[in-house]
């Protein structure tokens, strides 16, 4: 039996949110914006491994709601979500929808049309590129901070290494791919590594910027054995950054951690349980 937050419908048709979407009257919005100002701490970052960047609560309310109700609409569309399977009658345990490009999961290619029904990818949203240009340059200037703290400078001296390579863990990336998935309350994702994008972003070590909302993760990373993987939890808002010589990091989410979803985001956007992640890349 499905459960209560599980999706009841068709293979390509999923809706993110659980009623159409109500418009705000404008008192009701500016009302809500004073609360989603002081809603949380300010954003933060956090070196989780070299060319792993953490940026915690860099995503503002505002635009989370924005990023969503803009999947919303083209999840539901031609090239919107769908449960990817497998010849062997597998399936992902998520939602998933290309943005760009798409990616297929049971060949590991991409293309610009989805073998399942043909559809083309829809765009990438402008302002999705522009929070993600935002996020590697912040992550960059984290770095670099870092690197000529007093501490870092011994041991980057004991390293060899110079300030621009410090910089240099997170490339700059241009993304021309998205993949957005949603995981519902019982989603997961096995440890795996992003490996399908071209030689040359690879070897460069172009990052992958992910973005979390909704409810909380559990996210595996830095080892391809769940017991020797390191955990750390993502939260709605937060980005992590991932490249340079970590561009191959294995990764994966053991866990949705149930009802941990910002309440005002439940209800700005009436987001099902789960959690909507999309992960950036250059091909
Ligand atoms: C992915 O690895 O494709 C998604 C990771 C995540 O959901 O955080
Ligand atoms: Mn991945």
């Amino acid at each position: 039996m499905l459960k209560k937050d599980e999706p009841s419908s068709s293979q390509f048709c999923f809706d993110i949110c659980q009623i159409p979407n109500v418009k705000l009257n404008a008192s009701l919005l500016s009302e809500n914006t004073g609360q989603l100002e002081c809603f949380k701490n300010g954003p933060r970052a956090q070196e989780l491994a070299s060319g792993v960047v953490l940026l915690k609560n860099f995503i503002n309310l505002r635009d989370q709601v924005k990023i969503i109700k803009k999947c919303r609409e083209l999840g539901l569309g031609s090239g919107g979500f769908y449960q990817p399977g497998f010849k062997n009658g597998a399936k992902l345990n998520l939602q998933m929808m290309c943005l760009g490009k798409n990616w297929d999961p049971e060949t590991k290619l991409y293309g610009h049309r989805r073998p399942i029904d043909d559809a083309e990818p829809p765009s990438i949203p402008v302002e999705f590129k522009h929070l993600v240009q935002k996020a590697i340059k912040t992550s960059r200037a984290f770095l670099k901070k870092t690197s000529n703290s007093i501490e870092d400078m011994l041991s980057k001296m004991a390293l060899q290494e110079t300030s621009n390579s410090m910089k240099d863990m997170i490339p700059k990336m241009s993304p021309d791919i998205c993949i957005v998935n949603f995981y519902t309350t019982s989603g997961k994702l096995g440890l795996h590594q992003d490996k399908d994008e071209s030689e040359k972003s690879i070897s460069k070590g172009l990052p992958v910027v992910s973005f979390s909302l909704g409810d909380s993760a559990l996210f595996l990373y830095g080892d391809k054995k769940v017991g020797n993987a390191k955990k750390v939890i993502l939260e709605s808002g937060d980005v992590l950054i991932f490249g340079g010589k970590s561009r191959l990091i294995y990764h994966g989410v053991a866990e949705i951690l149930h009802e941990t979803a910002p309440k005002l985001l439940l209800d700005e956007t009436n987001l099902r349980p789960g959690r909507l992640n999309l992960t950036f890349r250059q091909y």
